[in-house]
């Protein structure tokens, strides 16, 4: 038999705790999981065009059977839904389908959908309660924990929004069978930063992936290792909680080489994981060996650990300074002194930044 059973990690934000339930097959009994939070009986249920046809189905029947009265509001696909313009939408759907304050929210899908509709959940009059049920590696070991909700501005990213804690998580692992490999692929760099800072050893079992199936505890896993940063950083204001950082700094830069269309984010955080790992080694001692073994996870998923000769490191340089992380001129740059454990640092120069990227070629 697959992995039945499933498992549960605390959240433990006080007077905001809640779940993250991890397991294959939860979606069919969503619905008694949703009804034991006590909302009203009416729900909006957030998705995206590829994941609504999908799974909004068994979704919206284990709701009907748990007594609620749901109605689907469906995104387009993509980034691009993440706007303040695709927010009103929303927003005045749900208010003509008659939702008001007593109802209470799901997202079902991606980063995007959790994103949006996380936002959505926190202004609708005034924030409603809501329930994250995320379909993508990304959003069920990152996104849909530590309650982050927003959209996009023209300007930047994720530079609209509120702190908007789910009640509940439900990530089922089933649902990762039907990505595309492309977009599984990309989530394991997420996995692989959360080994490099928090839990090296759990390199082995990254190694060890075969497929979408029997996922379960290597998510709940990722899920623990974001709930324990988000507990001890909720708001981003001791430092920890940007440990998340690690190969982001570069890695946004690189994204935005691209022209956000080349890349994956995860596709650009590995090059990032990499710039990183070297300067790690150089500076703070991380083994050249450990390093390795970052660089060899990240090739087993086919994310790319070579820069293409057409982006030139200026041009990612200039890219990295107007990042929101590039405080007063000053970069604040995580390191991993070893596998298992990060630091953030002010004292990487430009000169280091530049060599690290150079050897991606
Ligand atoms: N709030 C946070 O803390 C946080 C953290 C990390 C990332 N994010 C955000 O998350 C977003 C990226 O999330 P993502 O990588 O999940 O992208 P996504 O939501 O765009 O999903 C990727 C693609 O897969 C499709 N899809 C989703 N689930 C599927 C499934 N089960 N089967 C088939 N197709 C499926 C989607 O429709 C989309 O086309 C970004 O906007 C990013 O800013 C937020
Ligand atoms: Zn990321």
């Amino acid at each position: 038999m697959p992995e039945a059973e499933s498992h549960t990690v605390r959240v433990d934000l006080p007077g905001r705790e809640y779940d993250v339930v991890v397991g294959e097959g939860l979606l069919a009994d969503s619905g008694a999981k949703i009804a034991a939070l006590g909302f009203g009986n009416r729900l909006a249920v957030v998705s995206d065009s590829n994941v609504a046809p999908l799974y909004s189905g068994p979704l919206l029947e284990s709701l009907s059977s748990a007594g609620f009265e749901p109605s689907l509001h469906t995104v387009p696909a993509g980034e691009a839904s993440k706007s303040v313009s695709v927010v009103e939408e929303v927003c005045r759907e749900m208010i003509r389908a008659g939702h008001d304050r007593s109802s209470a929210l799901v997202a079902l899908g991606g980063g995007v959908v959790g994103d949006l509709a996380g936002f959505v959940a926190a202004i609708f009059y005034r924030g409603i309660p809501f329930v994250q049920i995320p379909t993508t590696i990304v959003s069920q070991i990152d996104s849909s924990v530590g309650g982050k909700t927003g959209v996009n501005a023209p300007e930047g990213k994720n530079l609209i929004g509120a702190f908007h804690q789910p009640r509940l998580v439900l990530a089922d692992t089933e649902t990762l069978a039907s990505l595309p490999a492309r977009e599984f692929n990309e989530g394991f760099a997420e996995v692989i930063k959360h080994a490099a800072i928090r839990d090296g050893e759990m390199l082995d079992d990254i190694m060890k992936v075969g497929g979408p199936r029997g996922l379960g505890s290597l998510v709940a896993r990722n899920v623990a290792i974001k709930a324990r940063v988000v507990e001890d950083d909720e708001r981003e204001t001791s430092g920890t909680r940007a440990h998340l950082n690690y190969g982001h700094t570069i890695g946004h830069a690189i994204e935005a080489a691209g022209g956000y269309g080349r890349f994956l984010h995860g596709e650009a955080i590995s090059l990032g994981l990499v710039a990183a790992g070297r300067i790690s080694s150089q500076k703070v001692g991380l083994g050249v060996d450990s390093a390795q073994r970052v660089n060899a996870a990240l090739q087993k998923f086919d994310l790319p650990t070579q820069l293409p000769a057409d982006i030139g490191t200026d041009q990612i340089l200039d890219l990295m300074k107007t990042d929101k992380k590039f405080a007063g001129g000053q970069i604040r740059f995580v390191v991993v002194p070893e596998l298992g454990s990060a630091e953030l640092r002010s004292d990487i120069t430009e000169e280091e930044i530049t060599a690290a990227i150079e050897a991606l070629r």
